[in-house]
Order: structure tokens, then sequence, then C-alpha cells
């Protein structure tokens, strides 16, 4: 096979790195999660997941829910949807990438429990969250495109994913933007109809003061984790979702107002499903 640059890039991010990562040298640590936010920077306070309907997770509430298990010892793992929301088998046997969306706008609340589902932290410190991360480094940032929102101080913007305070802050205001970001997917009709589009972006040095040149794969494959979680999640809250890679990083980058050592990894597209 011919020797092309992803094939340069796998034997040049073997693992253990050739030279002393970073870390082994002593340096400091890169911060991370992003959570700088100026003093005139807008924000918006997430709800809680914890008080979404979302979080309900009584196994064995109601009627035994959907599995129709009635007896906690005949269902040991707790699969069983409660209170009538899919179990794991179902959401997994039913998970698609969907295209088709309608008007309604994604709710704070549903928002929320996304975010959180996708990347938010779940353990004792930012460093464990929903999705794994190699090292627990959490090179990847998340930022969103949302537009007709009614209940965010600005109907139409760029906002970026603060997940230590669960909050929101904007990066830039109006339609323009969200269409430049539509531009910059290709025109994909999904992208520009959906309410919210998730971009996740990455610090690579953050992995890479860890792991050398090896730290630039635990940003795809971290970013995979975090993109199935949003699936997963979207079919528990009834919202569509489809992966998307079609896009112009550079065109991306600045409708995101990136800094220069920050890349562009991947997306997702997001809304009520057209019935
Ligand atoms: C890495 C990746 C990139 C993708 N990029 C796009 C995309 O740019 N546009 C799109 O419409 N779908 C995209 N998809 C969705 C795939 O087309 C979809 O997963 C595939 O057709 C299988 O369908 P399913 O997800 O419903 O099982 C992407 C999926 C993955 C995993």
């Amino acid at each position: 096979m011919q020797r092309d640059i992803g094939m340069e890039f796998m034997a040049a991010s073997n693992y253990p790195p050739e030279t002393r990562t970073d870390e082994q040298k002593g340096l400091p640590r890169p911060e991370s999660p992003d959570n700088s936010t100026g003093p005139d920077k807008i924000t918006f306070k997430l709800p809680s997941p914890e008080d979404t309907v979302y979080s309900s997770h009584s196994v064995y509430g109601g009627s035994g829910g959907s599995c129709g298990c009635e007896d906690p010892a005949a269902d040991p793992e707790g699969f069983g949807g409660p209170n009538g929301r899919r179990s794991l088998f179902e959401i997994l046997r039913t998970r698609r990438s969907i295209r088709r969306y309608s008007a309604e706008e994604i709710s704070a609340e549903c928002l929320s429990y996304l975010l959180w589902a996708s990347c938010g932290i779940s353990g004792e410190s930012d460093e464990f969250r929903t999705a794994p991360s190699a090292g627990a480094i959490h090179p990847v940032e998340t930022s969103l495109s949302i537009q007709n929102c009614s209940w965010l101080p600005k109907k139409d913007g760029i906002w970026r994913y603060n997940p230590t305070e669960h909050e929101l802050s904007l990066v830039a205001e109006g339609i323009d933007a969200v269409a430049g970001l539509g531009r910059a997917c290709m025109m994909q009709p999904q992208v520009l109809r959906a309410p919210v589009v998730f971009f996740w972006t990455a610090k690579p040095y953050r992995a890479v003061w860890k792991y050398g040149t090896r730290g630039y794969r635990d940003i795809f494959l971290d970013a995979g984790h975090i993109c199935q979680n949003l699936y997963l999640a979207g079919v528990d809250a009834d919202i569509g979702v489809c992966a998307i890679n079609a896009f112009a990083d550079e065109a991306v980058k600045a409708q995101l107002r990136l800094p220069e050592d920050e890349v562009v990894v991947y997306a997702a597209s997001c809304g009520h499903k057209r019935r």
C-alpha cells in the first residue's frame, strides 16, 4: 500500500512515543476545561440535569417499565426502562441518524440533558464525565449553533458549553453566524434546518502534552464517544440526531471564533423529528 499522509500519521503516532512527552519533562498540565468567561460575556445557566424529567431513574418505577419487568431480580442490570422510558436495549435497537426536523424548538430542559449526557460532568471532579477520555484529559470542547430559540437571551447565535458550570456563554449573535456554519457544513439541509447543531472542537496540546503524537488519536476517539452519547440520549429524549463530518474546517473554525490552538473535530445536528 502506498504510504500516504494517513499511513504516515498512523506510524508517527505509534505507542509509546519515541520522545519523552511534555508531561514526562515536567511541563505544566494545560488547563481543561476551557472556562474562560469574560466579565461582559452573556451567559445562560442551564437547568440542572438532575432536576429534569430525563433524570428519573427509579429503575422499577410505575408498572414496571417498557420491558414489562415487575421483578427486579429478573432484570438485575436495570435495563428495563422505568416510567415508560425506553430500555437501553430499545435505545440501541432504534438509534438511527435523523435528518428531518420539525420547526419546534428544543427546550432548555432537553438541551441541558443532551449536553450533560454527551459530555457533562458526572463524577466528583471535571475529569469524570458521561463520556470517557484517555487519561481523563478531555481535550474536546462543545460549541452550539442555535436558531430560533425563545428561552435564550439571544434567539439565534453561537454558544460555548461550560461543563463545570453547566452553562452556555455567547460567542456570536445573529442568524448570519448560524447561516455561516450551515454554509461551512456544505449546505447540508439537516444542518441548515436543525434548531441546534453541536460542534466538537479540541485543543490538541492537552492530549499531546500527556501522550505525545499518540494524543491526536485520542481526540478523535473521545469525540466519537461524545457523539454516540448524544445519539443515545437523543433516542431517550425523542430528539433526532445526525453526525456530521462533512464540513470545511477553517470556515467552521472562523464561525465558532476559535483560537489558533483549537481545531474542529466533529459535529451533529439535532431536532424534534418531523412526523
Ligand atoms: C464519522 C461520521 C461522519 C458522518 N458524517 C455525516 C455527514 O456529514 N452528513 C450526514 O448526513 N451523515 C453523516 N453521518 C451519518 C452516517 O451517514 C450514518 O451514521 C450512516 O448512514 C448509518 O446510518 P445510521 O446512523 O442511521 O445507522 C456520519 C456518521 C459518522 C459516524
